[in-house]
């Protein structure tokens, strides 16, 4: 009913030369997955059109890991998701926590994102997640129905059936600490809960919630077998080729 998904977001890592490399790869051991899981990779900017030029005709689809939140202009550094697009991606991600933290990017920041995004024909993977103090603080519910009230609920019915939602607790991210599949389904189960209320039953059913804060080929199973649990978003994990296809094979038959 809902999509597969796992997407490999490689930060900023690689060289164009070992991000192509990397990608062909990926592509290569792809053939062993099985068709009904789609795959994503988020190369940085450098090498977004290198990679998407030579996946083109393959399944996997390339992703941006950010854009502007404005069209074109005077922004310098900047690079607007009509760009990204002319590239032959078709993703982009929107909100990671490092973009909400190191940049500062906020929610009204961010709906502008995900706006440029759509009407540019990319379909945005939307983050959201929280942090260890707040899960301590047992406000994690509350964080992350406010990050998504902020932004998706700005969004008309149609908009939303074109968005990825991924949940990554930012104290799973990078730290080897992943959420427990009960943690994760607990929390995807009340994502959807949320879409459905807003959107109704068929956008809630068929939105792919993506799980994202140290997913391993050795973890990946169990967190996939979860109902709610549409895929992964894979950092560290990705930037091997080996491992992100183990992880793509992580699905229950
Ligand atoms: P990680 O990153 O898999 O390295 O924890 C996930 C992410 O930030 O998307």
């Amino acid at each position: 009913m809902r999509k597969r998904i796992v997407a490999g977001n490689w930060k900023m890592n690689t060289t164009p030369a070992q991000g192509y490399e990397l990608a062909n790869e990926v592509s290569e051991l792809s053939k062993s997955t099985p068709n009904n899981v789609e795959l994503i990779i988020a190369p940085p900017l450098t090498h977004v059109a290198l990679i998407a030029q030579s996946l083109a005709g393959s399944r996997i689809k390339v992703s941006g890991q950010n854009c502007a939140a404005w069209e074109k202009g005077a922004y310098t550094g900047e690079v607007s998701a009509e760009m990204i697009a002319s590239t032959g991606a078709s993703h982009v991600i929107i909100g990671h926590s490092e973009r909400r933290e190191y940049f500062k990017e906020d929610s009204e920041t961010l709906l502008k994102k995900v706006n440029i995004a759509m009407s540019n024909g990319l379909m945005p993977i939307f983050c959201c997640g929280e942090k260890l103090n707040e899960r301590d603080a047992n406000e994690h519910f509350k964080v992350v129905e406010q990050q998504i009230a902020d932004v998706l609920f700005k969004l008309s019915a149609n908009e939303m059936k074109n968005v990825i939602i991924a949940y990554e607790p930012v104290w799973a991210i990078g730290t080897g600490r992943t959420a427990s599949p009960e943690q994760a389904q607990e929390m995807h189960e009340f994502i959807r809960q949320l879409i459905e209320k807003k959107f109704g039953n068929e956008i809630a059913q068929s939105t792919s919630i993506l799980y994202g804060g140290s997913c391993k080929p050795d973890n990946a199973k169990e967190i996939f077998s979860k109902t709610d649990v549409d895929g992964g978003l894979i950092g560290g994990a990705s930037l091997s080729a080996k491992d992100f296809i183990a992880i793509a094979k992580s699905f229950p038959k």
